[in-house]
């Protein structure tokens, strides 16, 4: 990957073999939103809805972070969406260490081209994945890290709250904190 484009990552994401995931893919899923925006979200990976429209977030996890961004002003022409790794693990797995790490050089290329303010992670996968192996959702969720000038920040992920109503509230609480850190940033 020479010159830092889109075209090239798609290229490249498009025809990637380097995990399993690949032999059962039916699309890659990229991600979706504005690539300028200042808040990048990243989820864990494509779940079955995904695979097939080649979309993150579009399927019930997905109708519910809409509604949460909507919530506090936010739309996809702020945030960008995309995933710890881009092809659906089998029947909604953890993606494993070797997935992840075959896919985090794409995650970091996005990050480039984004380059955006604020990131989000959805969920464990994401936090442990981004800000530190041993991060703690229940107990760090929240809190705001400063990583190589980004504005880092996890909460619950969207899938989560569907299984456990009173982790909306906290979740909400969250999206209002990244909401007024992007106030802040924008000035
Ligand atoms: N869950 C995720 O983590 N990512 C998606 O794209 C969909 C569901």
């Amino acid at each position: 990957m020479a010159e830092k484009s889109w075209e090239t990552l798609e290229g490249a994401c498009y025809s990637c073999r380097k995990c399993k995931l690949w032999e059962r893919r039916t699309n890659v899923v990229i991600g979706k939103g504005s690539r300028t925006a200042d808040i990048l979200f990243i989820g864990e990976g494509p779940g079955q809805q995904e695979d097939l429209q080649g979309v993150p977030f579009v399927g019930p996890a997905g109708q519910l972070l809409d509604k949460m961004l909507e919530s506090v002003g936010l739309s996809l022409e702020d945030a960008y969406i995309a995933n710890i790794v881009k092809c659906r693990p089998p029947g909604n797995r953890d993606p494993q260490e070797d997935e992840k790490a075959a896919c985090l050089n794409y995650l970091r290329y996005q990050l480039m081209l984004i380059q955006p303010k604020i990131i989000v992670c959805l969920g464990r996968i994401a936090a442990t994945t981004v800000i530190d192996p041993g991060f703690k959702i229940t107990r760090q969720r929240g809190q705001w890290f400063e990583r190589k000038g980004y504005h880092m920040i996890a909460t619950y992920h969207p899938s989560a709250l569907l299984r456990d109503e009173t982790k909306k509230r906290p979740a909400w609480e969250d999206m209002q904190a990244i909401r007024q850190k992007w106030d802040e940033l924008k000035g």
